[in-house]
Parts: C-alpha cells; structure tokens; sequence
C-alpha cells in the first residue's frame, strides 16, 4: 500500500490556495511536529514524573495538569519557531500571546488553542486531545492583537484536532472537506488514513454527562428522554457514551454517528466549552464531515465573540440528531440560551 505522509498531502492540497504562498501549509506542518512531541509525552505519562498536577489552576479555575504546561509550552515554541503566526490565545494563558520576533510580527495568521483537551484523563490513561484553530490576522501589521480573535467560526481558515489515543491521529479542514492521519510510530510519520471524513447523518450515540441531569434544561432533559425510549423505527434507545474528553467523545461521534451535547447548567450558566478554542474549531470540522454544531439555538460558527474566554453550550454532530435535539430545545424553551 502507498503511503502518503501529511507533508506530502499538505504540499499536494497546496494548490487548492493558488493565491497562498505556503504559510498555512508550514503551520500545519508545524502543527504536526509538535503533535507528535506532545504525543511522546502523553504515552509515557504513567512512567515519568511529569504526571500529576503542578498545583497552578488556569483562567478557567481549573487544576492544571504537568501535561497541560507540557502542551501549551510545544504548540507555544512551534508557532514562535515557525514564525507564521502573530499571536496565540491558548486555554492557559489568561491573555493573548502576541508575537514580536522579526519572522513573526508581520505573519497572517493567528493560532487559537486548546493544548490539552481531557486533561482530568490523564492520570487515568485515557485519550487526550488537543484543538486548534487558525484565523486570517484582521490587524494590519506588527504583533497581533486581541481584536484578531474577535471574529465569528466562519472566519476560520483551518482548523483540527490531534487525539491521543490507542493511535495518535490528527484530523483537520482548510474548509475543503476533512481528512485524518494516524501516525505511524515506526516511521515517526503523520500518515493518510482517514481521506475525506463524512460522518454519518444519524447514529445511535449520545453524549452527555449525565451527572448534571438535575441541573440541565428542560429541552435537553426531554432529548435525553427521547433517546431513552423504545423505538424499533428509530433504533431506540440509543447508547449512552461520555469519555469525558471532548475530543474523544466528538471524534467517535464523527466517526460512528452521534451527537454530544454540553449544555447550561446552573452551575455553569453560559455552558462549560469554550467557544473561541473548543466549539468553533469542533464546529468547523463537524459541518464540514456533513453534521451540524448549534449552541441550542444558532449555529456555533455564527455566534459573536467579544471574550478570549468565552462559553457557550454545544449540541454538535450527526445533523439529523442535532436537529432532533434543537426541535426539543425549541419546544420546551424556557431561558434564552
Ligand atoms: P479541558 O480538559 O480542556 O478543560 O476540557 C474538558 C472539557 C471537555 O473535553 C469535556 O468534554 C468536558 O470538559 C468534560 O466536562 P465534565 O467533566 O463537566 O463532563
Ligand atoms: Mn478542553
Ligand atoms: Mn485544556
């Protein structure tokens, strides 16, 4: 079988953007590097002293795992060293990153990222991801600037994920359909597995954690009712599947159909994810395999931003599940979402 590594595919698709002069390809490339660095960390995380918490939280408030650190400081050191990208908003850093070393401070893009998605898996050995996303700078010239950020999900020019799981895989768009790629470790490679993802329109897999039933709205209670019940014609019930990583829960999603949800809560009123570095990179990706991301009521991609932190609530995957979760969101709506 030819095998074709993600160097090769990126410089073959490199054509797609006659007007491009290789920047998205080399941050890609670069993307891939630190990838498969991060990704020799993350399966020796049982044997080394790097597992465990640093005993720092992040913005979020959250423990902050070694990993995470790990993570953020490699995607960090990729983008400074390849010089293609202005400023990065990372999950762990409260502000923006804005570059100013000679190669970057004039680059085109800039990077959004979550380094470690999963983190509280990783004490446990269970995939981890992380998400990216990458924006046409709106500033005109020298470090970038927060403002760069604070465009909607259809600005995005490419976004991905790498999952660290049984394999190491890495999925992206640049808008023109998704592929993935499995690295190889005994060639060190990102290799073609995956060419043009479609997910499928319905599956039979919801996720959510259940946990905070209580605490969800009523639309979501209802849906998840729905899945519950006996049906022959719709293959009722579904499966309940939650890892906890959403990276992982929305790749098998992707994969096998299904839809994931994070909604409101009352203890997170505005939802948990992040759109900026979760939802809208997630989103990207999933409308482009054919399913649908809404926050309950619009579309993700179309949501303003105007915080590098922001929530929102997620409904993402199989269209046909989504919309069946959004008709119940509609049905029973009680708060603004
Ligand atoms: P992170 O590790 O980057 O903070 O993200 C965790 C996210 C997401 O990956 C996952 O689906 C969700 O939080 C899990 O949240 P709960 O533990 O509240 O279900
Ligand atoms: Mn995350
Ligand atoms: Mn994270």
């Amino acid at each position: 079988m030819k095998v074709k590594t993600l160097g090769q595919f990126i410089i073959e698709k490199q054509s797609d953007f006659p007007y491009a002069k290789g920047e998205l390809s080399r941050l890609l490339r670069d993307i891939g590097i630190a990838a498969k660095i991060v990704n020799r960390e993350v399966s020796k995380a049982g044997l080394v002293e790097i597992l465990g918490e640093t005993g720092e939280t992040n913005v979020q408030g959250e423990k902050v795992k070694k990993l995470d650190v790990f993570a953020n400081e490699q995607f960090i050191a990729a983008f400074k060293a390849g010089g293609e990208v202005c400023a990065i908003a990372s999950e762990e850093n409260d502000d923006i990153i804005p570059i100013d070393t000679e190669i970057s401070k004039n680059a085109k893009y800039v990077v959004a990222m979550d380094p470690l998605d999963g983190s509280s898996n990783i004490d446990v050995n269970v995939s981890v991801g992380t998400i990216f996303s990458i924006y046409r700078r709106t500033s005109l010239s020298g470090p970038g600037t927060i403002l760069d950020f604070m465009q909607r999900g259809t600005e995005q020019v490419a976004a991905g994920y790498i999952i660290y799981g049984s394999s190491c895989m890495l999925v992206y768009t640049t808008g023109k359909g998704v592929n993935g790629f499995t690295l190889d470790p005994s060639i060190g490679e990102f290799c073609l597995s995956h060419p043009n993802m479609r997910t499928p329109q319905n599956g039979n897999v919801y996720s959510i954690n259940e946990g905070n039933y209580l605490h969800f709205p009523d639309g979501v209670k209802k849906y998840i009712k729905y899945c519950q019940e006996e049906d022959k014609a719709t293959n009722r019930p579904f499966s309940s599947r939650y890892i906890g990583s959403g990276v992982a829960d929305i790749h098998r999603n992707l994969i096998t159909g299904g839809v994931y949800i994070y909604p409101t809560t009352t203890k997170s009123p505005k939802g948990k994810l992040r759109l900026l570095y979760e939802c809208n990179p997630l989103a990207y990706i999933l409308e482009q395999a054919g399913g649908k991301a809404s926050n309950g009521a619009k579309r993700i991609m179309e949501l303003d931003i105007n915080e590098l932190h922001q929530r929102t609530p997620l409904f993402i995957g199989s269209s046909q599940m989504v919309d069946k979760a959004l008709e119940f969101m509609a049905k029973y709506k009680t708060e603004e979402v």
